[in-house]
């Protein structure tokens, strides 16, 4: 195999089952969210649970949202996730999202693919 093959190869791998230290190390990141976000429930932010594959701004019952992020017609999947979560004030200017983003290119990728374990419909409870 040529060596784009195998780097290719190895991203699929790690796409279809991300390894355990990755999402040790997402767990972890996650924590710099914690202060406003929960999986199962909305605090300051709203909840994670079911987000991939949600529009942005329509977590059932979360009524603080922004105008401009429930008007940014994103749908959250690794690639939205990524961009957003790299420098939230540039992805959706006017976001009501208190935070700087997380600029490690390997932490933010560690993070979403925590994030796609960790709110997956049936591993979390929307409550
Ligand atoms: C200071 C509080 C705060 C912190 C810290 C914070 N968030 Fe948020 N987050 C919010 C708020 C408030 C919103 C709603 C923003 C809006 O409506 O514009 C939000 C929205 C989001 C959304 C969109 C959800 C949806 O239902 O559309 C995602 C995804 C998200 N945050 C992920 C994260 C992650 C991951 C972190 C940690 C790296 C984080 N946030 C850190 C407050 C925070």
């Amino acid at each position: 195999m040529s060596a784009l093959a195998l780097q290719l190869a190895a991203a699929l791998a790690l796409q279809a089952a991300p390894a355990a230290a990755s999402l040790a190390r997402g767990e972890q990141v996650y924590t710099r969210c914690a202060a406003c976000h929960a999986i199962d429930t909305h605090r300051t932010g709203p909840r994670h649970c079911g987000l991939f594959g949600r529009r942005a701004g329509s977590a059932p019952g979360f009524e603080g949202y922004s105008a401009a992020l429930r008007a940014s017609g994103i749908v959250w999947d690794a690639n939205t996730l990524d961009r957003f979560l790299r420098a939230p004030f540039d992805a959706v200017p006017g976001t009501t999202m208190g935070y700087a983003g997380v600029k490690d290119d390997g932490e933010r990728a560690d993070l979403i693919a925590w994030l796609r374990v960790a709110t997956a419909q049936g591993r979390c409870t929307p409550r």
